[in-house]
């Protein structure tokens, strides 16, 4: 038999791990939700979080990965026969979300190309981002995107992956910490001489504001960092299981949970240290948005009001958010791969080929979404959206809760958490977090699954 493919050692799987885990959630969505939801308040909310759900749900993907050798359709299959269609089901997340990261990666890389023509007035205009989406030839960004993550997985596991996750990672974390740090030296004055300064918009940012605090208010910031936790760690969709598979059994896979925790929360918390602070300064903190507005709309604003030192910073910053954006796809499009590889038994270089050009297809489905093929549908959650949205909504609202409701249940209570276990305590007989993990896994995480289910569904508010 052939050598399975393998992360050279756990500093070349944590930056992997840590590379998909790190994207466009802890970019965009993170600051817009502390902002949200109380500042500090859902700081220590989340970080609580971090700590319980999503440790006992990352050590779940990463264990089966590692202890079966496969990804998700073979490796639920080999957990428990019957119990196949869980993996099939989780295969469908990162299929899904392949049609459309692709397509963000594409705007991200279209700003940074704006930035480094030099062009960063003309994107603080107004309709600067719809007008862009809604021109078909912004298809092609997407499509470049794409190519590029089918060219590393293709060049494989260690040859391609971990060598862009090497180069990226670090890069990425220094120029967070770096932009940060700027950020709080930010100052602005207005006519009437009222001056705002970095340090001010860091209080709105750290200070927990427990106005209006009520115990409905508290379970839907609860709730939203939930959400925010397993989309941002990247788990029950099946990609960490694929990683984890190509982890060697001399690598302690406690520290690892550990450092891609640390690495995932610490960049989410940096990244509303720059983003907040500059949103504060020079916009205001009402005008902090969500998504691809706070991206393509509010902060390309910001960086045109700072002057020249803005045009440096959002280049800077539109680099590292592609880096970011590009580890994650990856990742996304290796979970297919490896599955794809499992189920038909073909080699890497074709697979990855065929996949390549099937969503380079969907790529330019989804990006012509906003003009050929517009459409506007009301999801059940309230919100209306394009072909996009409609994508995220099934895999991320939809999928990925369903999902963990059965991977807990399949390990809390029919294999058994000392099945994980085991694979923890391989090769030094230390599960640090045991009696953590095995209270979550039977009795807390099954139960607040179904809650989480119901309220990113919609179905909780009727
Ligand atoms: N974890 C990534 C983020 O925080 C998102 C992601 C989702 C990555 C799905 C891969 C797959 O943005």
């Amino acid at each position: 038999m052939k050598k399975k493919s393998s992360f050279s050692g756990q500093i070349g799987f944590v930056l992997a791990a840590a590379g998909s885990a790190v994207g466009v959630g802890n970019l965009w969505r993170f600051p817009y939700l502390v902002a949200k939801d109380g500042g500090g308040l859902f700081l220590i909310i989340y970080i609580v979080l971090v700590l319980t759900f999503g440790f006992t749900l990352l050590t779940t993907d990463i264990a089966i990965g590692r202890k079966t050798g496969q990804s998700a359709i073979a490796a639920y299959e080999t957990m428990r026969p019957g119990w196949k269609k869980l993996g099939i089901l989780t295969f469908c997340v990162p299929m899904l979300i392949m049609t459309y990261y692709a397509v963000i990666g594409g705007w991200i890389l279209k700003y940074f190309t704006v930035y480094l023509t030099g062009d960063f007035a003309a994107a603080a205009k107004d309709d600067y981002f719809t007008d862009f989406i809604t021109d078909p030839s912004s298809v092609w960004f997407g499509l470049i995107f794409m190519l590029l993550t089918g060219f590393i997985v293709y060049n494989g596991v260690e040859g391609g992956i971990e060598r862009c996750s090497k180069f990226v990672m670090p890069i990425l974390l220094v120029l967070v910490v770096g932009i940060a740090i700027f950020s709080l030296t930010l100052r602005s004055g207005d006519e009437s001489g009222a001056v705002r300064t970095g340090l001010d918009g860091l209080k709105v940012y750290l200070m927990p504001d427990m106005s209006g605090l009520t115990l409905s208010r508290f379970l839907q910031i609860t709730l939203d960092a939930m959400s925010q936790l397993f989309f941002s760690l990247s788990v029950s969709m099946g990609i960490m299981i694929t990683y984890g598979s190509y982890v060697q059994k001399e690598v302690d896979l406690n520290k690892s949970v550990a450092q891609i925790e640390i690495v995932d929360t610490g960049v989410a918390i940096l990244a509303g240290m720059m983003i907040i602070p500059a949103i504060f300064v020079f916009s205001g903190i009402d005008g902090m948005s969500a998504g691809p507005s706070l991206m393509f709309v509010a902060l390309p604003k910001t960086f045109y009001t700072m002057g020249k030192a803005g045009y440096v910073i959002g280049l800077v910053f539109f680099l590292l958010t592609a880096f970011a954006a590009l580890t994650s796809c990856i990742s996304v499009l290796e979970a297919i791969t490896a599955n794809c590889m499992e189920v038909f038994h073909t080699e890497r270089k074709k697979t990855t080929g065929v996949l390549t050009i099937i969503y380079l297809i969907a790529t330019a489905v989804i990006a012509l979404g906003y003009s050929v093929f517009y459409v506007e549908v009301k999801l059940p959650n309230g919100s209306t959206g394009q072909l996009l949205d409609i994508m995220d909504y099934i895999s991320n609202s939809f999928l990925m809760p369903l999902i963990s409701v059965f991977s807990t249940i399949l390990v809390g209570w029919i294999v058994g958490p000392k099945w994980i276990a085991e694979e923890m305590e391989h090769p030094n007989g230390k599960f640090s977090r045991k009696h953590l993990y095995n209270i979550m896994i039977k009795y807390v995480a099954p139960f607040i699954m179904v809650i989480l289910f119901l309220q990113s569904t919609g179905l909780l508010d009727r």
